[in-house]
């Protein structure tokens, strides 16, 4: 999968992307968000904002931006982020514009697995967080049962090349080759078959 690849996708779901991503996912978006534990105005980062559905849920007076790849998708975004405090940048995860330790909270939801490089994201998010920034990511993760492991093996390359998305995706080599460890883990709804997982504070 490649960048191009990815905006196909994307182009392709963001009329849809709402209907499956939007009311299911309210709580777990609100939960990852509460696992930041904010500060006032804190500066907060969310790569992959797709649509913005997370965008009304963070405090009023964080100031938040979210990067994305795909232009339809932040096409559609542009609504939610009309706020003095919001701002949407069209860029790759994998090269952010923005210096060493700039956020006090990083929200990657639903996008580790959906990106050509997640290594390459874990180590920028890594790179821009503060020393004690949170990071939060909510993702679907290879299922530990065994026959639910092999129909998502079974489906993950159709999944990847229509929805861009891993069914089968596996964090931990991709955590341990950039030095994260995770420091909390849920299941968050819809159907606990969602994580969220807390990977800050961890050293190499
Ligand atoms: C499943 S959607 C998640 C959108 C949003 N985070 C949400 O919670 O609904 C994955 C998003 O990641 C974006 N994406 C994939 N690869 C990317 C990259 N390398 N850089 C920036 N965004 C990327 C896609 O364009 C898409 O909007």
């Amino acid at each position: 999968m490649d960048l191009e690849t990815v905006r196909r996708a994307y182009s392709r779901w963001a009329r849809v992307y709402d209907l499956a991503f939007g009311p299911g996912m309210v709580k777990a978006r609100k939960r990852g968000i509460s696992m930041l534990q904010l500060g006032r105005e804190a500066k907060v980062l969310e790569v992959g904002v797709g649509t913005g559905l997370s965008l009304p849920f963070f405090p009023s007076d964080c100031h938040v931006y979210g990067v994305d790849i795909s232009r339809d998708m932040l096409a559609r975004a542009h609504e939610r982020a009309a706020h003095p405090r919001r701002g949407l940048i069209e860029g790759d995860v994998a090269h952010l514009p923005f210096d060493d330790g700039t956020f006090d909270g990083i929200l990657a939801p639903y996008v580790v697995s959906a990106v050509p490089d997640p290594v390459a994201m874990l180590r920028e998010v890594r790179r821009v967080a503060k020393a004690g920034a949170r990071i939060v990511l909510l993702n679907h993760f290879a299922s530990e049962h065994p026959l639910l492991a092999a129909i998502e093996r079974a489906i993950n390359p159709a999944t990847t090349r229509m929805l861009g998305f891993h069914a089968d995706f596996d964090v931990q080599p991709l955590l341990d080759e950039v030095g994260l460890a995770v420091s909390e883990s849920e299941k968050v709804p819809p159907f606990g078959y969602w994580r969220a997982l807390r990977v800050d504070g961890a050293e190499v």
